[in-house]
């Protein structure tokens, strides 16, 4: 067969499996969606992104028959993250690295736990003032600065009593030479590091997330240059 007709006749299947996935009668479903969250495709990547996003919702229709049945302590609900597919959104929301071990300090203290705890079976945070409302990292893996800040914020708050958003930006900006790489990850405890190192953080309200890493943009640059010379 001619290379040309192999082709053809491989996109013609393609189209065929994509047509066939599609469930019509989630037309109006899909485009709600997309105007709920203001998606838009080009349109060789539409019936792409549609396929996906009737899997997730598949596997979320199917995960709470399950929790009707008790297989599962909570529910799922379609969200804005909707038409990704896992691997990315493991990229770009899941760039923790753990920390490699042979960089620990030999001499830091270790944790001593109490020989008796009296821990509580579960306590709400929130309701003790110590968490912030939910912040969205977008389209940037820096996973690690949002749970740098969250740790910062709740601590900041049992010592002074006041809650303040603490800005990631100024992490992903100014602690590249610690080792971490913005939006593509990076370490909470090189985060904490840089906090200490540069004697504080500046606030959400001061040095707003933009949830870009990139250097060369201008709106960054503004801040950084003023921000991390400080270090
Ligand atoms: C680091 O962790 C690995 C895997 O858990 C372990 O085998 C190794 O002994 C650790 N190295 C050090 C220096 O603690
Ligand atoms: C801060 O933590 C200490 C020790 O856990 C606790 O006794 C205190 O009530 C906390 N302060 C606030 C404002 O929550």
């Amino acid at each position: 067969m001619p290379p040309r007709f192999v082709v053809v006749i491989a996109s013609l299947l393609w189209m065929g499996a994509l047509s066939c996935a599609l469930d019509l009668a989630l037309e109006g479903a899909w485009k709600g969606w997309k105007e709920l969250h203001g998606k838009a495709y080009q349109e060789e990547e539409e019936a792409f992104r549609r396929a996906v996003w009737e899997k997730n919702l598949h596997r979320v229709h199917q995960h709470n028959v399950e929790a009707s049945l008790g297989k599962h302590t909570f529910q799922l609900a379609m969200n804005h993250l909707g038409d990704l597919t896992d691997e990315e959104f493991n990229e770009m929301l899941n760039g923790f690295y753990p920390e490699p071990n042979e960089t620990y300090n030999k001499n830091a203290a270790l944790f001593q736990g109490s020989a008796t705890p009296s821990t509580p079976k579960e306590v709400d945070w929130r309701t003790k003032g110590y968490v912030t409302p939910v912040k969205n990292q977008g389209r940037c893996g820096a996973c690690w600065a949002f749970s740098a800040t969250g740790a910062l914020e709740g601590l900041l708050f049992n010592q002074t009593g006041k809650l303040v958003p603490l800005s990631e930006q100024n992490l992903i900006d100014c602690s590249q030479k610690l080792g971490n790489h913005g939006c593509h990850g990076g370490y909470i405890t090189r985060a904490f590091q840089y906090v200490r190192d540069n004697g504080g953080l500046n606030s959400e309200q001061d040095y707003p997330y933009v949830g870009m890493g990139d250097h060369s943009s201008g709106l960054i640059s503004k801040w950084s240059g003023k921000i991390c010379s400080l270090l």
